[in-house]
């Protein structure tokens, strides 16, 4: 198990740069970095990450772990896992994962993963760097189709509830959670969130590989059984996904047999902006 040690900031240009800053300074595994707020988060793929103030949970993980290199990136898959358990414990929503990296809520983007690696003095570092929408009542036009909140989500089920039982029946239903969002500084997702990790991580390591895994991130898979098209740096895969594998691949059946994938883009149809 990892020993944690939490160092808080009020605005940062984004965690992930802090944590490089840090693996610099020689901090140890275990350093968590979160902030209020960022200025400059950063996606995949060169992509912004948009924080509000206080509404966006921003948090990057540093560890040094000693796997052979096409394993780092399951890293990324694991932290997925606990973000979705994270937010089960945190506010009983259910949450599915889209291969490798997006924790989805009602077909929304609730969550994103950012796992960087880089090399200091010859010895090689990852910073997981994870952004949750938690307070989110709004969000930019682009992203109102695509994005949710923890809030969004849970006040619409508070809604749905008052809508089947009436305006009398609904006084405490998700009222705890509510509570717990509107207040100031609530660290709980985040301990959860990086107490998950340990668990799912201790799994990982022990055994390798994700065969460990396997079974619970495939079961909260979103991609499993529907029409993908993978994008990797060579070529552009269309199938039907049917869940990772050991190495954390995604396995897609195509018209000529199985393919699996280890990087690049996927996206589901019917999910975002992928209709066709
Ligand atoms: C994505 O979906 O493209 C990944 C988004 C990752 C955002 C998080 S917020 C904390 C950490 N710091 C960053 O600058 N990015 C990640």
């Amino acid at each position: 198990m990892i020993d944690y040690i939490y160092k808080e900031y009020d605005s940062v240009t984004s965690t992930n740069d802090v944590a490089k800053q840090l693996i610099n300074e020689y901090c140890p595994e275990g350093t968590i970095i979160y902030t209020r707020e960022q200025t400059d988060g950063r996606g995949r793929r060169g992509r912004m990450w948009q924080d509000k103030k206080g509404e966006t949970l921003a948090t990057s993980l540093v560890l040094y772990p000693t796997l052979p290199q096409e394993y780092i990136s399951c890293i990324t898959l694991v932290a997925a896992l606990s973000v979705r358990a994270a937010i089960k414990n945190f506010s009983s929503l259910e949450c599915k994962i889209k291969w490798p990296n997006d924790v989805i809520c009602s077909d929304k983007k609730i969550c994103g993963i950012l796992t960087e690696r880089i090399f200091v003095e010859g010895k090689s570092a990852v910073i997981v760097g994870i952004g949750v929408n938690v307070k989110n009542q709004e969000f930019p036009e682009e992203l109102e189709d695509k994005a949710t909140s923890i809030f969004n989500e849970v006040a619409a089920e508070k809604e749905e509830m008052r809508r089947v039982l009436g305006d009398d029946n609904d006084e405490n239903y998700n009222s705890d959670v509510i509570r717990k969002l509107m207040e100031e500084d609530n660290n709980e997702l985040l301990y959860l969130i990086w107490d998950r990790f340990n668990e799912y991580y201790d799994i990982f390591i022990k055994s390798g590989n994700m065969a460990g895994l396997v079974e619970e991130y495939n079961k909260c898979l979103i991609n499993v059984g529907r029409v993908v098209k993978a994008t990797d740096p060579i070529e552009e895969i269309n199938g039907v996904a049917l869940g990772i594998n050991e190495m954390g691949e995604l396995v897609i059946s195509t018209g000529h047999g199985k393919k699996n994938i280890s990087s690049g883009e996927v996206t589901v149809r019917g999910l975002y902006s992928y209709t066709k």
